[in-house]
């Protein structure tokens, strides 16, 4: 099958054939569009409905005059369901980790024993029940009555559906005997039976079916019209809780058997096991029974049933390290590949995609897989050490496709007895597709890159697409089709981040201007500029994150944020470490030339020499600026280098001095400020802790509000010494640096 380019014959078709086409793209984009923002129902990949634009403009472009009134390319996107308001929840809704083997799972007892300091034998128990494939919601009741429903969202902010929340049979609308505050959160989903009736209801009405019940449930829920919801037969399994003002009872168990006492419908097959072979053995249960049980579960949830051990073990960034999601092994099946296409992303990384003959796997049509990199295609992983035996891929090789949940669709084999006879190997583009400019590959990387920087229109329109997202601008009736339809306009661009809030100013018309297209009436334009303005105000971590830097995600911005406090203090810091960088970069590529040089010769390599050599010319304060860029709790030398090149390319950093200058950039406070003697104090632990572990006194003190270090310096406090330590004590007690035992630690934060 061989890989067509969606222009190639477009100048061979007749105006009839064309304005044909042109009518059933039209037909197919626009009801794309409402099922995506409408209807949260995605009917098309994202590589699909690319492709179906792409090929929409081409001939476009090719037959001006056939251009359509309802042409999607003059639309900003769907009837965007916005019309619900926004609900900040009062605890976060978390996700959770996933394992796949049993092995994980062993792994996930054993980092939990470790983290509590408990022993292999000690006794410690685990719920296990069915991870149900529906969308989250938090119920939150006051008084016995339900008062809001919100669905996840970000984890952070939801989106109140307390309409569409009361019309499901399974939420009880009033409690009896409940704590006054109660949040309660579980799963809504759709029965297998239930989902059939609704598709053949769909399609009766001429109306698209919904891909599988998970998508018909998040449709139903997410519906303007209540009333809709109510004709969807949805229903809720409680899992988890909230804020509550009282504590449901002492363990998970016993909790969920208190939401059960209350009315909610819990899981049947919930159970507390012992052991990690008990957990095995439930998971092996439910797995056999996986497919009578008439609704969609994709895997098992462990939870530490001790619900004062779950408080003690806490969260990480976004999952709890007391849970854990073991997946269903992923679905696979057969098919050929039709062509490889090649997508650049935001940081110019070239990513390659099979182009599949459409295929079911595990009840869903996949029409696309990842190829993950070039050496992914050839059949090597970047060591060199061969993958799949080292078969590569070719286009028209029988491949196999595995998905698990809602993961991106993977390739995971090759079968070469199908190859057609002139398959030919895969030839990874070294330029470009986008902009032409020099696609290269750094050193020990597999992914090759675009050096184009922003004068890629993927990679500056990825950036874009990146800037307005929900962790980074979330600016309101802006989001990723929006932009794109701007980055593509005439008369009123963006281009680059700077550009939306100019998009008022440079143009007084805009308004006029906009209010004449399809998809945005009056109000809307005006909602718009609003919700731009609205976000010149923004704090400093959001802003870092949002500048899509490479290796600088929604934790490292918060880090940097939290050190510096203000762009001024961090862009000075990031300045002054260049020559460090540079530096830094230079004794990477020289110790590893010492290291080849070395083993060559069968000699140990002397590197401090070479490192010592690249760093000898560099500037004092430059040193300084790198050692506190490199001295951030959680930032390291990948990250700085990649900042600081960064603000070091002349049009990128134009373009971040640019948006800088429309906003107003909030400080961001030092670590949270509690109340806690230990808060705002810098404290390192040394030798054993026997009360508590390293890891969970760490965890303690940093969400008391206190910086922990590795290492005594002038900065440190705090010195939290247990048996056995050694030169810290030594080096603290020089610098007079006040030394206390655990006991004390422990008084101290007061647990004893
Ligand atoms: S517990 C703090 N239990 O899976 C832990 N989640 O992949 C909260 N889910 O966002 C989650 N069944 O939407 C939990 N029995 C179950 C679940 C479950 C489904 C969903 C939930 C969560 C997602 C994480």
């Amino acid at each position: 099958m061989p890989v067509t380019d969606p222009r190639d014959d477009i100048p061979s078709l007749t105006r009839q054939a064309a304005a044909d086409e042109l009518a059933s793209l039209a037909d197919a984009i626009n009801a794309a569009n409402t099922a995506y923002h409408r209807d949260d129902a995605p009917t098309l990949s994202d590589a699909e409905y690319d492709r179906l634009k792409r090929r929409n403009t081409a001939l476009e472009a090719a037959f001006p005059d056939l251009k359509r009134a309802d042409s999607p390319t003059d639309r900003v996107g769907g009837d965007v369901a916005d019309g619900f308001g926004k609900i900040t929840h009062a605890q976060r809704m978390m996700s959770l980790a996933n394992a796949f083997t049993a092995e994980d799972i062993v792994d996930f007892d054993a980092g939990i024993r470790r983290y509590l300091g408990l022993t292999g034998d000690a006794p410690l128990s685990y719920t296990a029940e069915p991870k149900i494939d529906g969308l989250s919601l938090s119920l939150r009741y006051e008084d016995g009555a339900l008062v809001q429903a919100a669905t996840r969202g970000d984890g952070a902010v939801g989106e109140n559906v307390t309409a569409n929340a009361l019309t499901i049979a399974t939420i009880p609308q009033h409690l009896t005997d409940a704590p006054q505050v109660l949040e309660v959160r579980g799963e809504v989903y759709m029965r297998h039976a239930d989902f059939a009736a609704l598709n053949a209801r769909q399609e009766d009405a001429g109306l698209r079916p919904f891909a599988n019940p998970r998508n018909a449930a998040a449709g139903s829920l997410r519906q303007l019209d209540s009333a809709i919801t109510a004709a969807r037969p949805l229903h809720f399994f409680a899992y988890a809780w909230g804020e509550v003002s009282e504590p449901l009872a002492e363990t998970q168990s016993g909790a969920i058997a208190r939401l059960s006492a209350l009315g909610f419908d819990t899981n049947p097959l919930t159970e507390v096991c012992k052991t990690t072979e008990a957990l095995i053995m439930h998971y092996d249960r439910i797995a056999a029974d996986r497919a009578a049980l008439g609704y969609d579960i994709d895997g098992v949830v462990y939870k530490v049933d001790d619900l004062a051990l779950q408080r003690r073990l806490g969260f990480r960034s976004s999952t709890p390290r007391w849970a854990i999601a073991h997946k269903f092994p992923a679905e696979r099946a057969w098919t050929q590949l039709a062509g490889i296409d090649i997508q650049v992303g935001r940081t110019g990384a070239l990513s390659p995609v099979a182009r599949l003959m459409p295929v079911t796997v595990g009840g869903v049509v996949v029409s696309n897989a990842t190829l993950h990199n070039e050496d992914y295609i050839a059949g090597r992983s970047s060591d060199g050490t061969p993958i799949r035996d080292g078969r590569d891929i070719r286009i028209g090789d029988w491949v196999e496709i595995y998905r698990a949940g809602d993961v991106i669709p993977k390739i995971r084999d090759v079968d070469l007895s199908r190859r057609p006879s002139d398959a030919q190997p895969y030839d990874f583009p070294t330029l470009c597709p986008d902009c032409g400019s020099a696609a290269v590959r750094d050193d020990g990387d597999s992914v090759r890159r675009c050096t184009g920087g922003l004068i890629c229109p993927a990679q500056a329109l990825e950036k874009l697409r990146h800037f307005v997202s929900r962790a980074a601008f979330d600016i309101e009736g802006l989001g990723a089709k929006q932009v794109e339809y701007f980055f593509g306009d005439e008369t009123l661009p963006i281009r680059q981040p700077a550009d939306i809030f100019t998009l008022q100013a440079r143009d007084d018309k805009a308004v006029a201007k906009l209010e004449n297209r399809d998809g945005f009436g009056r109000t809307s334009v005006k909602n718009l500029f609003q919700a731009i303005d609205e976000k010149r105000t923004i704090p400093l971590n959001r802003l870092l994150f949002a500048l899509g830097i490479r290796h600088v995600g929604e934790v490292a911005s918060a880090d940097l944020a939290r050190h510096f406090g203000m762009w001024e203090a961090l862009v000075a810091v990031v300045d002054a470490a260049g020559p460090a960088a540079s530096a830094h970069r230079a004794a990477d590529a020289a110790e590893a030339a010492a290291r080849a040089a070395a083993a060559d010769a069968g000699k140990r390599a002397s590197l401090k020499p070479v490192r010592d050599a690249a760093w000898a010319d560099v500037p004092p304060d430059a040193v300084a600026a790198w050692d506190e860029l490199t001295g951030i709790e959680g930032i390291g030398a990948t990250v700085a280098v990649s900042l600081v090149t960064t603000f070091q390319q002349t049009a990128e950093r134009a373009s971040i001095d640019r948006l800088v200058a429309q906003l107003n950039v909030q400080a961001v406070a030092a670590p949270t400020q509690t109340d806690s003697p230990v808060a705002g104090k810098t404290i390192v632990f040394t030798g054993t802790l026997e009360r508590t572990t390293r890891a969970e006194a760490k965890a303690r003190a940093e969400a008391l509000g206190a910086k922990v270090a590795g290492s005594v310096s002038a900065k440190t406090n705090l010195l939290v010494a247990g048996p056995g330590a050694g030169s810290k004590a030594t080096k603290a007690a020089e610098l007079g640096v006040e030394i206390i035992d655990e006991d004390a630690w422990i008084a101290l934060i007061g647990e004893a």
